[in-house]
């Protein structure tokens, strides 16, 4: 589903080359995990997938079903099916999450050929959804992430999730700013889009959240290069003996 190939990547206005020949192949299906230190490329790699302007591709290639998705504007790539939840989600004073939700949700039918939904309908998915992220409906009515507390803005990520239905999710330290039951929460959340048709990369530096979203591949990213690839004991072995001994393996 996902093929990067000898991906190098620099920021555009310094011209500093933070992916540096990334390999990494993800298949329908899949739930992979990558790891890293920090500083090691891992949101550079989320931002450049989605299509951020301000990152250059200089090399390689990522192709999405086949396809080279390197021309494509982030639009199109969210048409495709394509779904990133960043690190540091973005606010968006003035417009109203459900609002938001709806854009979004029917602009993707429409990519599909799909009718839009009917508000009803649609007001049911949204409460479904949001109750099982156990989120308070009435949030959704305030601006798209605006003054949301960490924990919040990443259950809104995962309800976006649940509801646009994407075929390849990425998402970015979801773990970070989670207390336990939130991270069970969203753990549950993701697990619940486990299926055979979509894949799903997972960036985290911590292990704990791959106890609860369990990966079937974990890769490990280190001064934007895929160092070592897995299955989910390299994690343990991560979380085990550091980073340490795999940078040195790898040098
Ligand atoms: N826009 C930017 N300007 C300057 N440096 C950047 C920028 N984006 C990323 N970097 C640098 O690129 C490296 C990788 O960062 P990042 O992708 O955030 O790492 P990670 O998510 O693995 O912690 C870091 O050294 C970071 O300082
Ligand atoms: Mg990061």
């Amino acid at each position: 589903m996902l093929e990067i190939k000898n991906l190098h990547a620099r920021i555009a206005e310094s011209g500093t080359e933070i992916i540096r020949g990334l390999n990494l192949t993800v298949k329908a299906g899949e739930v992979a995990a990558i790891m890293g230190p920090n500083g090691s490329g891992k949101s550079t790699l989320s931002y450049i997938l989605a299509g951020r302007d301000d990152y250059e591709v200089t090399e390689g290639d990522i192709l999405y079903n086949g396809e080279s998705i390197l021309e494509m504007d982030p639009a199109e790539r969210a048409a495709k099916g394509l779904f990133l939840a960043f690190q540091y989600p973005m606010e968006i004073p003035g417009v109203a999450t459900m609002e938001f939700l709806k854009v979004a949700m029917n602009s993707q039918r429409k990519a599909r050929g799909e009718e839009p939904l009917k508000v009803p309908e649609f007001i049911k998915r949204v409460k479904d959804a949001a109750g099982t992220l156990e989120m308070d409906f009435n949030m959704l009515k305030r601006p798209v992430n605006v003054g949301f507390s960490g924990g919040e803005k990443k259950r809104a990520e995962i309800l976006q999730m649940k509801l646009l239905e994407p075929k390849l999710c990425v998402l970015d330290e979801t773990d970070s700013g989670l207390d336990i039951d939130a991270l069970k929460i969203v753990s549950d959340g993701v697990n619940a889009l486990r299926s055979p048709d979509r894949a799903i990369i997972v960036i985290t530096h911590y292990q704990r959240l791959l106890d609860h979203i369990v990966p079937d591949t974990v890769h490990v990213l280190y001064k934007g290069q895929v160092i070592k690839s897995g299955d989910k004991s390299l994690a343990l072995e991560l979380e085990e003996n550091g980073y340490a001994g795999i940078i040195e393996e790898a040098a």
